[in-house]
């Protein structure tokens, strides 16, 4: 009981220390790549440069799980359930400045 009360502290003060947009998004680096230029699982639109009230829309129907575009939409769902609305918010105008084309 004592270790779960330990992570649930570790795992709180992680998210309010990482809760700049950068962090936010490096959870979605890893399918949508760095700057949104992949096709997560080979799935998805490159959404690096995406309109940001698009990308809020999208999100909370993910989250809301009233989006399904590919087949993958629970893939989704999970990414964005523990982001909250200004969270998507954030995450959202953070991938509208991404450029596909930049190479880094
Ligand atoms: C495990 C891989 C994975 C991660 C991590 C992930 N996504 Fe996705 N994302 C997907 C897949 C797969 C889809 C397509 C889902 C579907 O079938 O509609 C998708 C779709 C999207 C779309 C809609 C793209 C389109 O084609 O219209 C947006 C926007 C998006 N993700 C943003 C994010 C954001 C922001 C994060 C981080 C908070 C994130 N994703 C994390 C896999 C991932």
């Amino acid at each position: 009981m004592k270790k779960y009360l330990l992570l649930f502290i570790i795992v709180i003060s992680t998210m309010f220390t990482f809760a700049d947009t950068l962090e936010l998004y490096k959870n979605c680096a890893g399918c949508h790549g760095e700057n949104g230029e992949k096709q997560a699982l080979n799935k998805s639109k490159r959404i690096g440069g995406q309109e940001a009230n698009k990308t809020i829309k999208e999100l909370t129907a993910y989250k809301n799980g009233e989006l399904d575009q590919y087949g993958l939409g629970n893939i989704m769902k999970l990414q964005i359930s523990t982001l909250s609305d200004s969270d998507i918010k954030e995450v959202a105008e953070y991938i509208s400045n991404l450029d596909v084309n930049a190479s880094n």
